[in-house]
């Protein structure tokens, strides 16, 4: 092995760019990515369509309005996916199909809506829509939205004017396009976005992915359509996400969904609606699925991952109910039995040694004493914790109703990194919440420097209509304070993420290639266990795993980074 020169730079630390001294083994060589199904095909038998929908827009003149949908549309429930809805009595099953029609998607937002639209993508391609990454040629575009913040909504809006354009310009096609809003900001506006935006032809909620076909079938005939129900059990654990790219390593698997514990800045709970956990066999099964493809690294998610409880089967209900972590409470009452979130990590793991599993987003009340324990113990779960903090001062904490103490919080994350020697942590936290003072302000600069995160995601208070906060507190900090705040805590975010992360700086790296680093061609990029991005020469190297030819790296593979050192 030769020492070479290299850059390790780390994520979101724009103010620590180390060159540093590597030298890498290579562990093993990826197997076999699945392609995605092709996208490209010839056009629809148009003339065939135009006397079809002519009927079909007859027959809907004298049926369902709007409010219609909005009241009596319904989510279908988990069903064989290979087993095709049944139309509505106004719908035949020729007019439910996608007919080819080309379908752009669009995501905003967090991992979940990534995740997301991948789910509604396997729907409509069942359906017999194709996708297309230009959006020129598109018969279909589809948002997938966010609501977290007023900043993410306005993005859609102004997203919508450009689309008004392009709409416009296809007005007298023989397939107009369509518009749809998915997701978070669907339900939370509902019919608002369609009052504003005449241009909108659907909406669909979260929980609604299923009743796409329909919903694009009634815009097609020139009607507006929504579906914004919450479901209490939806979460499409039989529809396999369709991964969008074909040379990913790595791969998202939602595990439940919504959000139970009704923080009072949050909008999730209203937009994503009660927590619920998809059957602990279905996720195994597509993990399992993911494995056999090739993929190295699964992230789990949820909207409170850690807060998984499998109820699907009445046996599951003996099992020991886990605690807490300690010095925490919730907002509601201990739920009992089910398969937890401890469980489900410790099957998950055991079906691929050599795939990673990572899981986000959680809530620091979940991690009781056999979860940090399997972190720990299990070589394949990556050694790095979301702990969102949101803010660090008590005072502050109680108003966000996030049910713990700063000292609490402190004290988990004493115990955490005892319990796993060597863990990263990042953390979420809100500039200028409702009554913050200049003295709650300084305790959270100080529990950044107490605890030195080596990641961080640092918001302004965006107040959201609907939340507690916005029933029951003011939104009383200026704007300019707030921003000011925010900047003040990315400067000492940062200054503690360098120190934090030169600690990796002289240790060897696990690192799984992703692919050629955005930056330069001669550099390939992966990530470490903590999640850091790393960036080294695309250079040959000892392949350890086969009696060590001389071999190129490919993403998939997992590569030893050592020898590091930094050069200032
Ligand atoms: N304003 C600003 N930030 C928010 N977050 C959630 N709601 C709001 C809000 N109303 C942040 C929290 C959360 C992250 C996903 O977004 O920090 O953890
Ligand atoms: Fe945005 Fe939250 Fe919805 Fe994700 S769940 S898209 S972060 S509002």
């Amino acid at each position: 092995m030769h020492p070479l020169q290299c850059v390790l730079r780390m994520q979101r630390c724009q103010s620590w760019g180390p060159l540093a001294s590597v030298s890498w083994v290579l562990l093993r060589t990826c197997r076999a990515h699945s392609g995605l199904p092709s996208t490209a095909c010839s056009s629809p038998e148009r003339q065939q369509e135009d006397g079809v929908w002519k009927d079909f827009s007859s027959r809907l003149a004298t049926g369902p309005t709007f409010q219609h949908f909005l009241r009596h549309a319904s989510v279908p429930q988990e069903k064989p996916s290979s087993e095709v809805d049944d139309p509505p009595p106004y719908l035949t099953v020729d007019e439910l199909s996608g007919r080819q029609r080309k379908v752009y998607l669009e995501t905003y937002g967090c991992q979940m809506n990534v995740n997301d639209t991948e789910i509604a993508w396997s729907i409509l391609q069942k359906s017999g829509y194709l996708r297309t990454s230009n959006l020129q040629e598109a018969d279909v575009i589809l948002l997938v939205t966010c609501s977290i913040r007023e900043k993410a909504e306005q993005t859609i809006w102004n997203r919508l004017q450009q689309l008004k354009v392009l709409k416009s310009k296809r007005l007298r096609s023989r397939v107009p396009l369509k518009i749809g809003i998915l997701g978070c900001m669907a339900e939370r506006l509902k019919e608002e976005i369609l009052n504003r935006e005449k241009m909108v032809d659907i909406l669909a909620g979260p929980d609604a992915y299923r009743d796409l076909p329909r919903l694009l079938a009634v815009a097609k005939s020139g009607q507006q359509a929504a579906n914004v129900l919450l479901s209490l059990d939806e979460t499409y654990a039989d529809v396999m996400p369709v991964q969008m790219s074909p040379s990913a390593t790595s791969a998202f698997v939602s595990i439940m969904r919504g959000c139970d514990n009704m923080c009072s800045y949050c909008i999730v709970p209203f937009t994503r609606g009660r927590e619920r956990s998809r059957p602990v066999a279905s996720i195994l099964e597509e993990v399992r699925k993911l494995s056999e493809q090739g993929l190295k690294e699964v992230t789990l998610l949820g909207q409170n991952v850690n807060s998984f409880r499998d109820t699907s089967e009445v046996q599951f209900n003996n099992a020991v109910s886990t605690n807490l972590s300690r010095g925490f409470s919730s907002n509601y009452k201990t739920k009992q039995g089910g398969l937890r979130f401890a469980h489900l990590l410790d099957q998950v793991s055991r079906i691929d040694p050599e795939m990673r599993i990572r899981f986000t987003s959680p809530h620091p009340k979940d991690f009781p004493d056999e979860v940090l324990q399997l972190i720990h113990e299990r070589d394949n779960i990556c050694k790095q914790i979301h702990l969102p903090a949101q803010s660090g001062s008590s005072r502050v904490l109680e108003a966000m109703r996030r049910g713990y103490s700063r000292e609490a919080y402190v004290e988990l994350v004493h115990h955490i990194r005892e319990s796993i020697p060597g863990v990263s942590l990042s953390s979420d936290f809100i500039a200028g919440f409702c009554g913050e003072t200049e003295e709650d302000h300084f305790q959270t600069v100080s529990l950044l420097q107490e605890v030195q995160y080596n990641m961080g995601f640092l918001f302004a208070y965006s107040m959201r209509q609907k939340t507690r906060a916005y029933h029951r507190l003011k939104d009383d900090i200026p704007e300019e304070v707030k921003l000011r705040r925010l900047e003040e805590l990315i400067t000492v975010f940062r200054e503690e993420a360098t120190k934090a992360n030169k600690a990796f700086v002289g240790c060897t790296q696990l690192v799984l290639v992703e692919g050629l680093s955005k930056r330069s061609a001669t550099d390939l990029c992966g990530r470490n266990d903590g999640n850091l991005k790393v960036i080294f020469p695309d250079a040959e190297m000892e392949d350890v795993t086969n009696s060590g030819l001389r071999v190129r790296a490919q993403p998939g593979d997992y590569v030893l980074v050592k020898d590091f050192s930094l050069h200032q």
